[in-house]
């Protein structure tokens, strides 16, 4: 899962994936979060998306940003991104055509085709936080659907 900062939506995005897992006592599935950029490397996710995501019965506090890098092409499968920025910017680190494959708008799975993103909720209101969360749970319904169940 890959946003900007890795402090809001990619950490969310893999705690929902990860409690789902959890949920199913699946351990087959590897999930992971980065962001393209650095700004936010070892911090813990965003106060505000904590909360919402504790909200929702779901603990992100053990997360800490990262930066995407070239050696996660070879680490997954999947790589979700939440936005078309951080399409381009991954996609410009990939090697191959092996890498560009792997890389999916999340929302495409929910939407097909219609290339919507999940919305940066940082520089807006608390609501913001929890539609992310709603399009998230949307997301990973339909991943675990398509590749697990
Ligand atoms: P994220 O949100 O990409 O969902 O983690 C952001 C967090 C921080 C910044 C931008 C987006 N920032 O510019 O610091």
């Amino acid at each position: 899962m890959v946003c900007l900062g890795n402090i809001c939506r990619s950490p969310m995005a893999e705690g929902v994936l990860r409690h789902k897992l959890n949920a199913m006592k699946n351990t087959s599935i590897q999930t992971d979060s980065a962001g393209t950029s650095d700004f936010h490397v070892g911090e813990a996710p965003d106060k505000r998306m904590r909360a919402a995501a504790v909200k929702n019965g779901i603990d992100i506090g053990d997360l800490r940003g990262r930066q995407f890098k070239k050696s996660d092409f070879d680490e997954f499968d999947l790589i979700y991104v939440m936005d078309q920025s951080n399409f381009q910017n991954v996609i410009k680190l990939a090697r191959n055509e092996n890498d560009v494959q792997k890389v999916k708008l999340i929302l495409d799975e929910v939407f097909p085709g219609e290339g919507r993103e999940v919305p940066d909720p940082y520089y807006g209101g608390e609501e913001g936080f929890q539609h992310v969360i709603n399009l998230l749970d949307d997301a990973t319904d339909q991943i675990i659907a398509k590749y697990i169940d």
